[in-house]
């Protein structure tokens, strides 16, 4: 069996599929090691997320080059792969370079519908709710340097609830993102 390979995760929300991502580690068949959690605030929930799993941590401060620093830190920690989970900024092209692509991301909609600028946390929600599609769900996909446009490895569907709000909805589909995003990261790092 190919060697583990090293995974980065990169967010400022509240860590709960940095959370996912490290504990599906714990597994036998999973190809990746977490090997350090990127922040760009050190209030986000991935500070906790790293310290519970034992992770190095590493907080971009706010105004920092952050392109400069997250090639400062791949090349230090030998990174593989890096997995986006809650980082709202596009990504430089050369962070995406240096890792030759392998870069994930989790949306929590079905793309290529309600993805782009401006379309994340409930916001996506309430415009899922608004048009009134009956189904929804998590999307998987390669991190290009647009938003929400890099080729979609994997989705998990679900019906929407009659009379269901945008925070209900968002807890429903983080499920799903939580089940699918270490599983598709695995499966899609193994024989790399
Ligand atoms: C998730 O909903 C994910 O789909 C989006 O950002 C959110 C991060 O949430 N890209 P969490 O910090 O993992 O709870």
């Amino acid at each position: 069996m190919n060697s583990k390979k090293t995974l980065a995760i990169l967010g400022s929300g509240s860590g709960s599929n940095a959370d996912a991502l490290c504990a599906y580690a714990n597994n036998d068949e999973c190809s990746f090691t977490p090997a350090l959690i990127i922040t760009t605030s050190a209030e986000a929930g991935m500070s906790s997320v790293a310290a519970k799993h034992n992770v190095p941590l590493a907080v971009i401060p706010r105004g920092a080059d952050i392109e400069a620093e997250l090639s400062r830190l791949l090349s230090e920690f030998s990174i593989d792969a890096l997995a986006l989970a809650g980082f709202m900024r596009l990504l430089p092209h050369t962070t995406i370079a240096q890792l030759n692509g392998n870069v994930f991301n989790v949306h929590p909609a079905l793309l290529p519908s309600f993805g782009g600028k401006g379309m994340y946390g409930l916001h996506v929600h309430t415009a899922v709710l608004e048009s009134g599609v009956p189904v929804t769900g998590a999307t998987i996909h390669l991190v290009s340097d647009q938003y929400d446009e890099g080729a979609v490895l994997a989705r998990s569907e679900v019906e929407i609830p009659a009379g269901i709000d945008a925070v209900r909805l968002q807890q429903i589909v983080k499920r799903l993102e939580h089940d699918l995003y270490p599983k598709t990261v695995s499966v899609y790092l193994r024989n790399r």
